[in-house]
């Protein structure tokens, strides 16, 4: 029996698996840089006082998810549970304000959170993250979105739905806390555990509580749109009225809050009944009060959004991934071993994707590795063929075979 195991809620990815990741990720990285986003990366691990700080202590990825371990130093470091708050710090702390005044970024990385593990939850997960950094406009919150809306396109995703909210801001989100415990204060004993303890310390998220009886009571309190601010409110109208205008279809739903703090204004999230309880491909919202606090109050608006990749994945369908097919395998013999080498590298620099089995074992085994590997061609170098410097080209698909001079392989196979 294997005494080590990979550790719980992560993946070990391989040829299939491998490749789809890599697929959707190189996809992912085109569309994104169609829309003017740059790429940025980030430390895997960060100072957890980024987290604590920027996520909230409150949260759940806070309080109870996070891999944190002290240096050799006595530093507290956590593995980023998410790279919003890195992506701001990155942003402040290169002074990226200098080079654009708003900066379009995007991000594709693993992210780790100690969950309980399930189908589409994970330990280790990786996300494609865009951040528009420097604008106050409902536009960034607008191509934020179609950013997203675009990559589920391009992979043929269509049965999701794309609800928003907005959650206001410091001036207007107190009063709807501050009324959200006035009419919950005589059902503070019905609530279940972890809203009591969201009812003083963060009340917003009960909105979110998936317990039956807090759903019943959460029926009746107050909405927020009865009391947002004037400013937020024309944000949000203007994010819905050009969405409409771009015919991009919405649900409003005012108890959408999202499960980190940072949030003022818009919240978001894609969402789609195929993917089981972890309903949500991608989530976001504007953050325009997170820079400020790792940078003594100084605010920069923001928004941004997260897609999870293992979600996307289960959602393409299989014919999506481009069938990747080995070009050639070569079939060799003992006495011809000593060509293989030399013609891989020509194939190779000519790229042609080439293969061989360094075993040489019976020519049936070669042959049934050449067809696991989905070669298209083998080349087949006997004795007798070396001796008319010769090999056989053999299409594997028809059957179809033809001796090729041993100097004009990579112009017959290019030819094909
Ligand atoms: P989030 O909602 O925590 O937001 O995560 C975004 C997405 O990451 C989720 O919708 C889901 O697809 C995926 N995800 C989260 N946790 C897991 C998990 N344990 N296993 C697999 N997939 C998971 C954020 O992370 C924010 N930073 C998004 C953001 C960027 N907001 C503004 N900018």
């Amino acid at each position: 029996m294997l005494i080590i195991k990979r550790p719980r809620g992560t993946n070990d990815l391989f040829y299939e698996s491998a490749k789809k990741m890599s697929f959707v990720q190189n996809e992912i990285n085109k569309i994104a840089t169609i829309h003017g986003f740059s790429e940025i990366r980030t430390p895997i691990f960060e100072s957890t006082e980024l987290f604590t700080r920027g996520i909230g202590e409150e949260t759940d990825i806070v309080s109870k998810e996070m891999f944190t371990f002290l240096d050799r130093g006595g530093r507290s470091l956590t593995l980023r549970p998410e790279n919003t708050a890195a992506v701001v710090r990155a942003y402040l702390e290169n002074s990226l304000q200098k080079e654009y005044a708003m900066n379009k970024l995007f991000y594709i990385g693993s992210m780790y959170r100690g969950e309980r593990p399930q189908k589409g939850r994970y330990r280790e997960f990786h996300q494609f993250g865009i951040e528009c950094i420097g604008s106050s406009s409902y536009l960034a919150d607008v191509e934020t979105i179609l950013l997203n809306v675009a990559i589920l396109d391009s992979f043929n995703i269509t049965e999701t739905e794309l609800v928003i909210n907005t959650v206001g801001c410091p001036n207007c989100k107190p009063k709807y806390n501050q009324a959200l415990r006035e009419s919950l204060s005589s059902e503070k004993d019905n609530l279940c555990e972890t809203c009591q303890v969201r009812y003083d310390k963060n009340i917003l998220r009960m909105l979110d509580c998936k317990n039956p009886t807090c759903q019943e009571i959460i029926k009746k309190i107050p909405t927020f749109y009865d009391f947002v601010c004037d400013e937020c409110r024309e944000h949000f109208d203007g994010l819905c009225e050009e969405l409409t205008r771009l015919g991009q279809a919405f649900t409003i739903n005012p108890m959408l809050v999202r499960g980190l703090d940072y949030y003022t204004k818009t919240a978001f999230e894609i969402q789609s009944s195929n993917l089981g309880a972890q309903s949500a491909i991608l989530g976001g919202g504007r953050y325009d009060k997170l820079a400020g606090m790792f940078n003594n109050g100084v605010d920069v608006p923001a928004v941004g959004s997260a897609m999870g990749i293992e979600r996307l994945i289960f959602m393409i369908e299989n014919e999506k991934f481009i069938e990747d097919r080995l070009d050639v395998f070569i079939i060799a013999f003992k006495e011809t071993i000593n060509h293989v080498m030399p013609i891989l590298k020509r194939l190779r620099a000519n790229n042609i994707k080439s293969d061989f089995d360094f075993d040489l074992k019976s020519i049936k085994s070669q042959f049934k590795l050449a067809n696991k590997k989905n070669a298209k061609y083998t080349l087949i170098i006997g004795t007798d063929e070396i001796s008319k410097n010769v090999c056989k080209i053999r299409d594997m698909d028809s059957g179809d075979e033809k001796e090729v001079s041993l100097d004009n392989i990579e112009k017959e196979l290019k030819n094909k």
